[in-house]
């Protein structure tokens, strides 16, 4: 993948109790993966759950927060802020998850706007983006996610901290996922769009990871891809399976 690191993440969502919690970590600290040279690895407990994974995940693993408010903190009840995650050590934070944008309603330009406002605050993000099947089977894909990039970038100068999240909205959570050839496409296209919009140099570094159904058995071959740069990965990141993702970066 041209020298560009592998990424896992790990997004919890809303599951848990602390009890699941403290043992899918032990599980994860148990675990044999690659040195952080080879594979960057991220969990994504629910915030509630961030100081008590913090104080026992393995060092080479790291924490991302799964939201966080678009602006700087103060009378905006029931939010979390940038700062506070900074305040916690968290490093970074998933951003314009579908599940965001469908059932919260957040439009490309607030994500845009939080993405900018996180990673002035110093955080990294994981910018998620995709198409739902309705727009897939009306031929939109590519327009669909180059809106949703263009929002991003329109936003921003700086993509050293972006990991950009490719998670077409029907391969989420539905057992359905894309052929590693559907993948590569839409990563290709996403890379060229970089090219074309932001510089040839973002394009060349930038990590594009897949999400939606990804596991054990279908990581590997999504893998090989030359575009795919890593997964976010929702339901079998909470399974010892998740070990077989992350080792799929070699
Ligand atoms: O953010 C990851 C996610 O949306 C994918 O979920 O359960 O299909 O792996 P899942």
């Amino acid at each position: 993948n041209m020298g560009r690191k592998f990424f896992v993440g790990g997004n919890w969502k809303c599951n848990g109790t602390t009890e699941e919690v403290k043992k899918i970590v032990t599980t994860l600290n148990e675990a044999k993966v690659p040195g952080e040279d080879v594979v960057e690895v991220v969990v994504s407990p629910p915030f509630v759950f961030i100081p008590t994974v913090k104080a026992i995940l393995r060092p080479d693993f790291h924490v991302a927060a799964q939201n966080c408010w678009v602006r700087k903190g103060g009378a905006y009840t029931g939010e979390v802020s940038a700062e506070m995650l900074v305040n916690l050590g968290v490093p970074w934070v998933i951003l314009g998850h579908s599940e965001r944008r469908q059932i919260l309603q957040e439009t490309n330009e607030f994500v845009g706007d939080k993405v900018a406002y996180a990673l002035s605050q110093g955080l990294k993000v994981i910018a998620c983006i995709g198409e739902t099947l309705e727009q897939r089977e009306a031929g939109t894909t590519t327009a669909v996610v180059a809106e949703q990039t263009k929002a991003i970038a329109a936003k921003i100068s700086n993509w050293d901290n972006v990991v950009l999240a490719y998670e077409p909205v029907w391969a989420i959570g539905t057992g359905k996922v894309a052929t590693p050839a559907q993948a590569q496409e839409v990563h290709a296209a996403l890379r060229k769009w970089v090219h074309d919009n932001v510089s040839a140099e973002v394009a060349a570094s930038v990590r594009i990871i897949y999400g939606g159904s990804v596991n054990g058995g279908n990581c590997k071959e999504l893998a090989g891809q030359a575009d795919v740069d890593g997964f976010l990965v929702g339901g079998a990141s909470l399974k010892a399976e998740f070990v077989d993702i992350i080792n799929s970066a070699t």
